[in-house]
């Protein structure tokens, strides 16, 4: 009966193609994508934002917080603020925010720079540390 399979294949590959075209358009699935690791480290950043700004420190209105602007650190030179009042530790520290430096300082703030003024205990988990430097680097 080559008639009756073919038609019912046909419907099957139909529903495949809807439920395909579904997948890729429907917002409801998209909400339940995955997030990326850059927005895992936006969520992660919130244990920082009460310290830090990710704003351009010299854009107008640009109000200093506890810690320094965040914007544009990874790749730059520790107390790469130029307004900032640093820590004489940080200052002289002769780091540069790479991003095994930012790991290993994100882990351990005083182990990195003994006598920081970071008041951080640090972020144990690797995985939210790395998201965390994915996010930072979307600060340009
Ligand atoms: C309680 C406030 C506080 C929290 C929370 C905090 N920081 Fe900081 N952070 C500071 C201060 C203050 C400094 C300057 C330290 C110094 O001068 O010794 C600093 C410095 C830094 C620097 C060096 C910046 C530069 O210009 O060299 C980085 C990078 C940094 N913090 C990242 C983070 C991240 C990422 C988090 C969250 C996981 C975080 N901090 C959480 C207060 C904080």
């Amino acid at each position: 009966m080559p008639r009756p399979l073919s038609c019912s294949l046909a419907l099957a590959f139909a529903c495949l193609a809807a439920a395909c075209g579904e997948k890729s358009q429907s917002p409801s699935q998209r909400a339940d994508a995955p997030m990326t690791i850059e927005e895992r480290g936006r969520m992660a950043f919130a244990a920082c934002a009460v310290c830090h700004s990710v704003r351009d420190p010299e854009a107008p209105g640009y109000a200093t917080m506890v810690g320094p602007s965040l914007y544009r650190v990874v790749g730059a030179r520790a107390g790469h603020v130029a307004t900032y009042d640093y820590s004489q530790a940080m200052r002289e520290s002769g780091l540069v925010w790479d991003e095994a430096t930012l790991d290993a300082f994100l882990e351990n703030p005083q182990q990195i720079v003994p006598r920081t003024r970071m008041a951080y205990v640090g972020e144990k988990n690797a995985d939210r540390r790395a998201a965390l430097i994915a996010y930072l680097k979307t600060l340009q």
